[in-house]
């Protein structure tokens, strides 16, 4: 979406605030010991409470509200009673949700507890590079340059980006266009950022994989090698200087 009118504006800040909020709440919240479906409908709970509704759910029928992805799944996990937090868990939430109309996304990997995996640099990595990206996003800038950038930041740290899954419009829909803002240096996309344009920026750094593929439950993504990956996402408004992040609530940059 291409921002024209304040109601616009106001209508994208209030979803995204409320996807924002619900999941630095979702991840204070987890716990050794809880389950996937538990956290999940502790997240439920918070959107509610600011009217809003799940995206997946309400536009892809997804079996959740909250995306919740553990260790090799990727993203796109469905929350579950069988899935139960563990010490040193690479953890994934995403939140995305409709709100009057207009659509917040908003994602974080992070380490459950003791760090029994040696993952913290790959998160720290992520959350890094997707800041460096959003510094780098100006009108008029090209998608395939952040790629570039995106890709290149993980490689001097000896990281991979995935190809198969990219950050992407938002507005009307969780998914608009462009429709595609890949963290590799992708010269078949030809789209630019435009000023007041609203876009979901995501990171999807790895230890060694460039793509992901779909587990027999028709939803998570993983990879084949069994290499980890983390996300990190903000959802922001394009402006001819340094965008307007509308998801800091999340504390992902704190
Ligand atoms: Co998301
Ligand atoms: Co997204």
């Amino acid at each position: 979406m291409i921002i024209k009118t304040t109601e616009e504006r106001e209508g994208i800040k209030a979803a995204s605030k409320a996807v924002a909020v619900t999941l630095k709440k979702m991840c204070e919240h987890a716990r050794v010991g809880m389950s996937t479906l538990e956290l999940d409908e502790y997240g439920k709970d918070i959107l509610d409470s600011f009217g809003a509704n799940s995206a997946p759910q309400r536009d892809y029928n997804f079996p959740g509200y909250t995306c919740i992805s553990l260790n090799h799944e990727v993203c796109h996990g469905i929350p579950s009673a069988d899935s139960i937090l563990k010490e040193g868990d690479l953890v994934n939430i995403d939140v995305s949700a409709e709100l009057n109309g207009f659509y917040g996304d908003n994602g974080c990997s992070f380490i459950l507890g003791e760090d029994i995996q040696g993952l913290q640099p790959l998160v720290d990595a992520s959350k890094e590079i997707l800041k460096i990206a959003i510094e780098n996003i100006k009108s008029n800038g090209r998608v395939y340059r952040l790629g570039g950038l995106i890709e290149k930041e993980a490689k001097k740290r000896n990281y991979t980006t995935i190809r198969n899954i990219t950050g992407h419009g938002i507005g009307r829909k969780l998914h608009e266009a462009p429709s595609e803002i890949p963290c590799y240096k992708d010269l078949m996309n030809r789209s630019r950022f435009k000023k007041d344009m609203v876009v979901a920026v995501e990171t999807f750094i790895s230890t060694k994989a460039k793509y992901v593929y779909q587990a027999d439950d028709d939803w998570t993504l993983m990879t084949e090698d069994q290499s980890f990956v983390t996300q990190h996402e903000h959802t922001l408004i394009v402006t001819d200087g340094y965008p307007e992040i509308l998801t800091l609530e999340n504390g992902i940059f704190e």
